[in-house]
């Protein structure tokens, strides 16, 4: 007897989570502990997929439905992490990098006031240390990065240095990254992009769910009055999570990142719609025409246009305003991000007890490593049963705090150690421990902006020194802190840390 698509499709999806049941022990979320490890034999991944069937039938069952292009499940998607964050929109991309592209490439619209649009030449202010693609689409739009220093201990910018990269008239815009979850000075960064006019960019692929509290009259002075969806009033801050505080923010959906989708990304509008249809027509093509994939006439006049030196009643799904891309994730990658997202909580918080684990692990060697500490933190005290706050930070004098939901734990190893950075990085490979630099470290430094200072030297600016972003590059590495790690994995990284450090 032959079985409805129905019933067929029902018994594929009960088949399909037995199965990854089965396959994927080693993807599940850490806290089940009952995963496959043996010291020295399994891998400690820095980071990776954490899923559970969950993810593998929504991957299915969507490519059964087999819509392929971002639909239904993308625009769940798309509302489901806006709603999460508290911003106006969040617009699926292909990739982090493609976030960062369709974020900045929105700014130079034709469609924006003359003074706030970026044209080539207009420069932006960044930071040295950092991944690539934070830096890269500033080039790929003709303006200019103009590069502040990283502050080693946060791994993030320099505040201090952003008043010497100003230039009245071509400084348009501020876009960094919150390096490795850690939020950066929010407070400063936004007071000097108001005083200023210009846009703030915030790079948060590595800081979904990190959050950042002012004290209330600041953040009322720079129109915050609210906290994000779901985070606590304590009467004396607005919190919220970094992406939410910028013009723009964006995510990375790439496996190590606080939730995945294989590869993707998004481009958070925070407070204004209409940068949603620039950033929505970069990433689709460039057209003016908003139709969702498969839609015809949304605007209700699609041969009631005249645009351009085109003809009156031109097709607008054809009507191109921007020099565009197609930058768009599929179907089945949003279905497997739907999923992720319901978990999100729970890695957020995973991300932090692992954090703590190390650091309270580790306390012992601060004779050889500097380790991370939170923007705003001024030092963190060993708890004890007289203290037993699970975080001992103290703090500066600002009334601004951070929570910070970790990328990974820096640390940097101090001069006058017997070893260097690079050798731990080696042994802990040996052991079969992940560690990662900070990225592409100094980035002035790497054969691209060697190269580029060569062929034009004009094409970026540095604001200061560089030594901070140097110092990272020399000495830092950071280990894992993602939720796949179980307490078992933290205990032999720590292990063969203190091992390796006293013999
Ligand atoms: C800060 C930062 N921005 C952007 C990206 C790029 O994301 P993707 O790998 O999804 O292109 C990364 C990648 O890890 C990143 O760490």
């Amino acid at each position: 007897m032959s079985q409805s698509p129905q019933a067929l499709k029902s018994e594929i999806l009960r088949l399909t989570r037995e199965y990854s049941a089965l396959m994927h022990t080693a993807n599940r979320p850490g806290l089940e502990e009952a995963k496959p490890f043996t010291p020295g034999e399994t891998t400690v991944p820095y980071a990776g997929r954490v899923f559970t069937e969950d993810e593998v039938e929504a991957a299915v069952a969507s490519t059964l439905d087999f819509w392929l292009t971002l639909g239904p499940e993308g625009e769940a998607f798309e509302k489901e992490l806006a709603q999460f964050l508290g911003v106006k929109h969040s617009l699926l991309v292909n990739s982090g990098s493609s976030a960062n592209l369709v974020a900045l490439s929105s700014l130079t619209t034709h469609k924006l006031p003359p003074q706030k649009r970026i044209q080539p030449g207009d420069e932006v202010i960044t930071v040295a240390a950092g991944f690539p693609t934070t830096v890269a689409p500033i080039l790929q739009i003709g303006a200019v990065p103009v590069f502040i220093d990283n502050d080693p201990t946060t791994g993030n910018a320099r505040v201090e240095q952003l008043a010497a990269a100003y230039v009245p008239g071509k400084t348009k815009a501020v876009m960094m990254a919150h390096t490795l979850g850690n939020p950066f000075d929010v407070g400063a960064v936004l007071e000097f992009c108001k005083a200023h006019d210009l846009w703030l960019i915030e790079d948060n692929c590595d800081a979904l769910g990190c959050t950042y509290s002012l004290p209330l009259e600041r953040a009322a002075a720079l129109g915050f009055t609210e906290n994000s969806p779901g985070l606590p009033a304590d009467g004396t801050h607005i919190t919220r999570y970094t992406g939410t505080w910028g013009d723009l923010s964006t995510q990375s959906f790439y496996p190590p990142h606080h939730l995945t989708m294989g590869e993707g990304g998004a481009v958070n509008i925070v407070h204004r719609p209409p940068l949603k249809t620039y950033a929505e027509s970069f990433r689709d093509w460039g057209r003016d025409c908003w139709c969702a994939s498969g839609k015809d006439n949304t605007c209700g006049k699609r041969f009631g246009w005249k645009l351009g030196e085109l003809p009156a009643g031109y097709d607008h799904k054809y009507i191109y305003s921007h020099l565009g891309y197609n930058l768009k994730p599929l179907d089945p990658q949003a279905a497997i991000g739907r999923q992720q997202l319901k978990k999100l909580p729970a890695f957020i918080e995973a991300r932090k007890k692992n954090w703590e684990t190390l650091r309270r692990s580790l306390a012992g060697l601060e004779d050889i490593f500097d380790f991370s500490l939170p923007t705003h933190a001024t030092g963190w005290t060993t708890p004890s049963t007289l203290n037993p706050q699970p975080s001992a930070f103290s703090w500066d004098s600002t009334g601004c705090r951070t929570d910070c939901s970790w990328f990974g734990f820096m640390l940097r190893v101090r001069p006058g150690s017997p070893f260097s950075h690079t050798d731990l990085a080696r042994h802990l490979d040996e052991h079969k421990i992940g560690n990662r630099m900070l990225f592409g470290g100094n980035l002035l430094r790497q054969p691209v902006f060697v190269q580029l200072a060569k062929d034009r030297p004009d094409s970026f600016r540095v604001a200061g020194s560089m030594h901070g972003a140097d110092e990272i590059m020399n000495t830092a590495i950071f280990i894992g802190t993602y939720p796949g790690l179980t307490s078992t994995m933290l205990a032999y990284v720590v292990e063969t840390i203190h091992r390796f450090v006293r013999p």
